[in-house]
C-alpha cells in the first residue's frame, strides 16, 4: 500500500428537505453579499430557485445565470469573477449540477486570485485556470447540487472548456473545495433519463479510473467493486421509477464519494486516461461527458478480469469487456461515437491533442497518440 494524506474539508448534508432545514444557518456563517450560479433553467422547474430565494431573503443576491453543460471559460468564468470584483461577493451559492459547480469553483479561485477586471486579464485568468499561475486565495462556496454524477460536492476540482482552442482542462485547487454541500436526492426526480445515465456511467468510470492500477488493495476493490454493484442495479431501479428515492439515494452516494480519492487511498495513480480522451470529445463536439466515457470504457478495459468476476459475475477478458459494454447498451446509453454526432473527420487531431496534452504516455497502462486513436476508431462502430 502507498502512503497517502488525505483531507477533504467539506461538510456533506445529504438527504430530504436538508435545503429547506439548513440552508439559512450555514449561510448565517458567510457574509451578506452572495452570488447565486445556476444553469439553463433546470433549478427553476424544479422549484429550487424559487425555494433558495425565499430562504436568502434578507441577503443580498447577484445572479450568474445560463451556465452550459461543459461550463465555458468565456463567458461564465470571466462573467462570474467581473460579477465577484464590481460586488464584493462573500459567498457564492451554486445550485444545479456539476457543470455550474465547476463553474463556480473557477470564478471563487479566480476572483480570490486575480486582482482587478479579468476582461483586462483574461489571459492571467485563463493561467490560473489551467493552473499556470497558482490559486492563491478562494471565494467560499456552497453548493446545492442537482445530477448525481461528477462528485463535485465533494472534490476540489471542476472541468472547464474553452472553446476558441478546443481545451477541456482540468482546473483544481485545495482552496476550491465546497464549504458545505447540500445534497437532496429528491431533486435528481427530474433529472432527464440521458443524464440520468450519463451521471451513472460518469460515476462508474471514475470508479474504473481508480480500480485499474498498479498497486491496489484488498479494501480499496471491494469499495469500489460495491459501488459499481449498487450503481447498476439502482440504475435500473431509476429507469422503472425515476421518484425510486432509495435508489436515488443510493446512486448519489456512490456519485458523491466517486470523484475525491476517497476509494483509492493507499492505491497507485493511473493516470485517468479514459478521461483524458473523453474530454477531448467533449470539448471538440460539446457532447455529454458521461456518455462520452460509456462509449471509451469497454474499448479500454484492461485489468478485466476480476473487475468482470465480481461485478458482473462472468469469466474472462472478453466477457467482461462484453458485459461491461451490454450493461450500458441494455440501459440505454448511445455506444458509438456516430451516435452522438461524431464522424472520423477530426479522431486523429484529437488523439495529438490528448497525447501532446495528457501525458499518457506516463500512464499506468501507458498510450501513446497511435493507441489513443485506435481507440477513437473502435468507438465508431
Ligand atoms: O443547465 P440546466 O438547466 O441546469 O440543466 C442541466 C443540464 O442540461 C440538467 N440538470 C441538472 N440537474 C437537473 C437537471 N435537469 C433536471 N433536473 C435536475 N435536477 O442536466 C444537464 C447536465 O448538467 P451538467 O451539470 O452538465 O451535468 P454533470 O453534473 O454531469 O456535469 C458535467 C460536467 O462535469 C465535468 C464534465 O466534464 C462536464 O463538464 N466533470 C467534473 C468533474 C469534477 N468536478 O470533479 C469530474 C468529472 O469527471 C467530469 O469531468
Ligand atoms: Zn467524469
Amino acid at each position: 500500500m502507498t502512503n497517502f494524506d488525505y483531507q477533504t474539508p467539506t461538510r456533506l448534508i445529504f438527504g430530504k428537505g436538508v435545503v429547506r432545514e439548513k440552508l439559512a444557518s450555514v449561510m448565517a456563517q458567510y457574509g451578506d453579499r452572495v452570488l447565486l450560479t445556476y444553469g439553463g433553467g433546470s433549478v427553476k422547474r424544479i422549484g429550487l430557485y424559487d425555494e433558495v430565494r425565499d430562504i436568502l431573503k434578507d441577503k443580498q443576491l447577484f445572479e450568474l445565470a445560463d451556465i452550459q453543460p461543459n461550463p465555458k471559460f468565456n463567458p461564465s468564468v470571466l462573467e462570474g469573477v467581473r460579477l465577484c470584483q464590481e460586488n464584493n461577493i462573500d459567498v457564492i451559492l451554486s445550485i444545479g449540477g456539476g457543470s455550474v459547480l465547476d463553474c463556480t469553483k473557477a470564478i471563487a479561485g479566480v476572483a480570490g486570485t486575480l486582482k482587478g477586471n479579468p476582461y483586462d486579464n483574461v489571459e492571467e485568468a485563463w493561467d490560473i485556470v489551467c493552473r499556470r499561475k497558482p490559486t492563491t486565495a478562494a471565494i467560499p462556496i456552497v453548493d446545492v447540487i442537482t445530477m448525481a454524477a461528477t462528485g463535485s460536492e465533494y472534490d476540489s476540482g471542476g472541468v472547464i472548456s474553452r472553446t476558441e482552442t478546443n481545451d477541456k482542462l482540468a482546473y483544481f485547487s485545495p482552496l476550491v473545495f465546497p464549504a458545505v454541500s447540500f445534497i437532496d436526492p429528491v431533486y435528481t426526480f427530474s433529472v432527464p433519463t440521458k443524464h440520468t445515465l450519463a451521471g451513472i456511467a460518469d460515476c462508474i468510470n471514475h470508479i474504473m479510473e481508480q480500480y485499474f492500477c498498479a498497486e491496489h488493495t484488498d479494501l480499496n476493490d471491494a469499495f469500489m467493486e460495491g459501488a459499481v454493484k449498487s450503481l447498476a442495479k439502482n440504475a435500473k431501479k431509476v429507469l422503472q421509477n425515476p421518484e425510486d428515492y432509495e435508489a436515488r439515494a443510493e446512486i448519489f452516494y456512490a456519485c458523491t464519494m466517486g470523484c475525491n480519492g476517497i476509494y483509492a487511498l493507499g492505491n497507485t495513480y493511473s493516470g485517468w486516461p479514459m478521461h483524458a480522451m473523453e474530454h477531448a470529445l467533449s470539448a471538440y463536439y460539446d457532447i455529454t461527458h458521461g456518455e462520452g466515457l460509456a462509449i471509451l470504457t469497454p474499448r479500454w478495459v484492461e485489468r478485466i478480469e476480476k473487475f468482470g468476476k465480481n461485478v458482473f459475475g462472468v469469466q474472462g477478458t472478453d466477457a467482461s469487456i462484453q458485459a461491461i459494454h451490454d450493461f450500458y447498451k441494455g440501459i440505454g446509453i448511445p455506444m458509438t461515437l456516430p451516435e452522438v454526432g461524431i464522424d472520423e473527420s477530426r479522431l486523429a487531431e484529437m488523439a495529438k491533442h490528448v497525447a501532446d496534452n495528457e501525458g499518457l504516455d506516463k500512464a499506468w497502462a501507458p498510450l501513446l497518440e497511435k493507441d489513443i486513436l485506435e481507440i477513437y476508431q473502435a468507438c465508431m462502430k
